[in-house]
């Protein structure tokens, strides 16, 4: 049993159409559609949190009241709209998902349900395929180990107690972070583990990524 977080508070900049991107449809479906009705049909989450911006508010409410448990305001940041939607959380278990990411692999959800019970805090990962280089002022400064490399995805998975003592840390510490795990890492001390993600769970950022949603959609 655990509650879901979808964050869709954001304005899409780069995708640059103008409206948030996860209103964008694919299919004849919003992108967070996917996402919603993913969790709703999954038996064990027993709270869906949808995160909106107040723009967004009007629509979302029409749209996604009837099939979430929760819509909350989010902030600025993707952290802070996170922080808001975990004081609402009521299960010991939490689910945090970019409602910009379409394709919830049934498999990475199931490993992340079984990796709770040793766990505090979970992520998706896969595996680097480019060699990954650190650049400065236009020139390679460094490569990287590409076999220690993993690119993460959504959703990660924690015990609820925990993601909301790292949040508080950060928030104290002024550190705003691009994912939830480098919190529990930072602040808490505790290691994240690792399961298998899918190459399909890409997150809609530019206009080139609406390209391949169609097609793994
Ligand atoms: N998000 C959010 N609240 C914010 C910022 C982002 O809930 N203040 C959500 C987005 O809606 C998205 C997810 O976090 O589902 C991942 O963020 P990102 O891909 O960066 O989306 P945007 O911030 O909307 O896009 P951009 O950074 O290009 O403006
Ligand atoms: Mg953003």
């Amino acid at each position: 049993m655990y509650s879901a977080i979808i964050l869709a508070a954001g304005s899409g900049e780069r995708a640059g159409l103008g409206f948030n991107k996860v209103l964008f449809h694919v299919h004849n479906q919003e992108i967070l559609n996917y996402s919603v009705d993913f969790f709703n049909k999954d038996i064990d989450c027993k709270e869906l949190i949808l995160v909106v911006s107040q723009p967004d508010l009007e629509h979302m409410e029409q749209e996604y009241s009837r099939i979430t448990t929760k819509i909350v305001i989010g902030g600025v940041t993707r952290q802070e709209s996170v922080y808001k939607a975990l004081q609402v959380v009521t299960n010991d278990y939490v689910l945090i998902h970019d409602g910009a990411r379409p394709f919830i692999p049934v498999a990475t959800v199931k490993a992340l349900k079984i990796g709770l019970k040793d766990h505090y805090s979970i992520t998706p990962g896969i595996r680097a395929k480019d060699t990954i280089k650190v650049i400065e002022d236009n020139f390679v400064v460094k490569t990287l180990n590409r076999d220690v490399l993993f690119r993460v995805q959504t959703p990660q998975a924690f015990h609820t107690s925990k993601i909301i003592e790292a949040h508080k840390m950060a928030l104290k510490n002024n550190y705003n972070g691009t994912d939830d795990t480098v919190l529990i890492e930072k602040y808490l001390n505790l290691k994240t583990f690792i399961v298998e993600g899918d190459y399909r769970n890409i997150k809609l950022t530019t206009k080139d990524d609406l390209l391949f949603l169609e097609v793994i959609l």
